[in-house]
């Protein structure tokens, strides 16, 4: 359709803060139960090649809230098992004409192969170690619920930043929006030029907390060694009273108990983890109307 102009949410980057404000107020007003127009008989086709229960399944709950028709695809169940290649596979979904895909896969900037290719729009739910635009929405808006700003604020993200595709949109996404970022954990999975600063000093003076999953599926060559992880890179009974006075613990998830954090602090009332869960779906319903409307 000539003059028609796709919008795609592939990361960040290429999003203004003008309208990444615009994504956390319309995610604000869904989760204070405001009402906005249904995306009825639009369809969803939701492509996950990696797993995923947070992304997929609120990704699905958010269509389902818009009035809108999900379909989830399932990769044991589809041509990937014959051999079908994952930019065919885009292809042919694009093909049967749906209204938005959802798109997750292990290849970092799958988009890219997939530019001017597709008629409906993409939304990224995770490339690789690359980006992950929606879990850093979520986040920003617990963030800005929490504290009313980002100015000023202090972020530490602690833990397998090689390695997460969380810890690099959040840097550069969190920097750009006002707070001071750093990075810290074992020195193996780290990225020095990052703002790196001690764990010790981190847990002590940063306004938030955010640990990161160990990322075993993606260690394909690393010798590092796990154990002990939790007391020395972790958040345990012997540190959490460290923290400063109002700051908070996030985590994207999924948590390896007893190693990022001890387990029974998943709950502590300085975790923000399931709050960051429930805003997953606002975040995700103000984002299909970002592209779709
Ligand atoms: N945080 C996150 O992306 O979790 P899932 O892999 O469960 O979607």
């Amino acid at each position: 359709m000539e003059g028609f102009v796709i919008k795609n949410l592939n990361t960040l980057d290429e999003m203004s803060l003008n309208e990444i404000e615009s994504i956390l107020e319309n995610a604000q007003k869904f989760s204070e139960g405001l009402v906005f127009k249904r995306l009825a008989d639009k369809i969803a086709v939701n492509l996950f090649f990696e797993p995923s229960t947070r992304t997929h399944y609120s990704f699905e709950i958010a269509e389902r809230k818009l009035f809108m028709s999900p379909l989830s695809f399932f990769r044991e169940a589809s041509s990937l098992v014959k051999n079908e290649t994952f930019f065919d596979t885009v292809r042919v979904f694009d093909s049967f004409c749906p209204d938005v895909l959802v798109v997750r896969s292990s290849e970092e900037a799958f988009y890219k192969s997939l530019i001017n290719k597709l008629h409906v729009p993409i939304i990224n739910a995770g490339d690789g170690t690359g980006s992950h635009p929606t879990q850093s929405l979520l986040d920003l808006l617990t963030i800005i619920q929490e504290f009313g700003s980002f100015e000023r604020l202090s972020v530490a993200i602690i833990g397998d930043v090689k390695h997460s595709r969380v810890a690099h949109e959040n840097f550069k996404i969190l920097t750009r929006i006002g707070c001071k970022v750093y990075t810290s954990g074992p020195a193996e999975i780290s990225e020095k030029n990052l703002n790196y600063i001690d764990f010790n000093y981190a847990i002590k003076n940063c306004d938030i907390i955010y640990l990161l999953r160990i990322q075993h599926e993606r260690h394909h060559f690393s010798k590092f060694c796990f154990d002990n992880y939790n007391k020395i890179y972790g958040l345990n009974f012997d540190n959490i009273n460290l923290l400063k006075p109002g700051a908070v613990v996030m985590h994207p998830g999924p948590v390896n108990r007893d190693v990022e954090i001890e387990s029974k602090l998943v709950e502590h009332p300085r975790s923000r983890i399931f709050k960051q869960v429930k805003n997953g779906v606002f975040v995700r319903m103000a984002v299909l109307r970002y592209v779709l409307e």
